[in-house]
């Protein structure tokens, strides 16, 4: 039985490094191990051995058992390698193919020229700052010197939602909100951007739009720190060699009040279509923050004094990239989008 173990192996090993795949080696390996083996019926007749012979035939048995599943499991391995090598080498990549092209989407105009403003103003020392587009009507109105009844009112036409509440019409209410969260009344500065709600829908009005609002509180603010902080703006936004001007106006939140136009950069001032043959395009309203409005947020009128503005983003983005109609910002057309910011990976 020895000899015949001794026999088994060898032809076993021989075969099992004979084998170059899995399935074949498997085969070996229930031929020489499994149950319908020869060595399973080796075992099978060892009852018959005297004690003696069982001992050194189990020995031997032992002994085959370990190194045939051994070499089966080395060459399971040498062939896995052996595979994987041969996909490696079929599956070369070729990086000089071209790619997919995958198109993703591109930045909104507007919030490009909301971006440019941001960096703009927080390179100026402003914080950003963003609030609730429903709004109270005391934020809106009252607090800003507009009380129930007053004229003004009916120039802004609001959405109201219940007696107190509304979409908030202008960015204004975001005056009242920071002055009143200051709570320590320190000198600040800073802009809100955000979305802003009227009764209105034509070509150059939309019932939904954007503005940014400013506003710097503080000892000694003066007219002229407005004029030189809207002056970097439209020069920073439109081109070095705008100019602007102010125009007299009425905001009841602010005294004096100002609209800025901007020197046209069709014509240069020379007056064309584009600015109504005026020379001057209007783009924003602003002024000193009005010592009533200043004293109902906590903020002392004899110390503290203010300016502030709001622009209105889509006229900013219409002028700076000659679009004639404001509803194409909101219609969502891929071919308008992706005349903006262009990017194809
Ligand atoms: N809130 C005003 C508007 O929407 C603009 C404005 C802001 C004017 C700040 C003066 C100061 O028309």
């Amino acid at each position: 039985m020895k000899e015949k173990l001794e026999k088994l192996k060898l032809e076993a090993l021989n075969e099992i490094s004979n084998c170059s795949d899995e399935s074949s080696l498997n085969n070996t390996k229930s031929k020489y191990l499994g149950k319908k083996s020869e060595f399973t019926i080796v075992m099978a007749n060892m009852k018959d051995l005297s004690n003696e012979e069982k001992k050194e035939v189990g020995m031997c048995a032992n002994v085959y058992r370990t190194i045939l599943t051994e070499s089966v499991e080395n060459k399971l391995k040498e062939i896995k390698e052996k595979e994987l090598n041969e996909r490696l080498e079929k599956d070369k990549i070729d990086i000089t193919l071209p790619s997919t092209k995958i198109n993703v989407g591109t930045k909104h105009p507007i919030n490009m020229v909301i971006e440019e403003m941001e960096d703009l103003f927080v390179s100026m020392g402003y914080d950003v700052v963003d609030g609730p587009e429903i709004d109270s009507d005391l934020h809106c109105f009252e607090m800003l010197n507009l009380p129930k009844g007053h004229p003004a009112r009916d120039a802004q036409d609001s959405f109201y939602i219940t007696e107190e509440m509304l979409l908030r019409p202008h960015t204004s209410p975001m005056q009242v909100r920071s002055m009143l969260a200051n709570v320590e009344k320190k000198p600040f500065k800073l802009i809100c951007p955000g979305k802003v709600y009227r009764r209105d829908d034509d070509a150059t009005h939309s019932h939904q739009f954007t503005q940014i609002e400013g506003l710097v509180v503080g000892e000694n603010i003066s007219l002229a720190d407005l004029k030189g902080t809207l002056e970097i703006f439209v020069k920073k936004m439109f081109g070095e060699d705008r100019t602007i001007r102010f125009r007299a106006s009425y905001f009841p939140f602010t005294e004096p009040s100002y609209e800025v136009d901007v020197s046209c950069f069709s014509c240069n001032g020379k007056g064309c279509p584009l600015c109504k043959h005026t020379g001057w395009i209007e783009i924003l309203g602003s002024g000193m923050v009005h010592p009533n409005v200043l004293s109902m947020c906590g903020f002392d009128p004899k110390k503290y004094t203010g300016f502030a503005f709001g622009i209105g983003i889509e006229r900013v983005a219409m002028l700076k990239y000659g679009i004639n109609d404001i509803r194409l910002f909101y219609t969502n057309d891929k071919r308008f989008l992706h005349n903006f910011d262009r990017k194809e990976i």
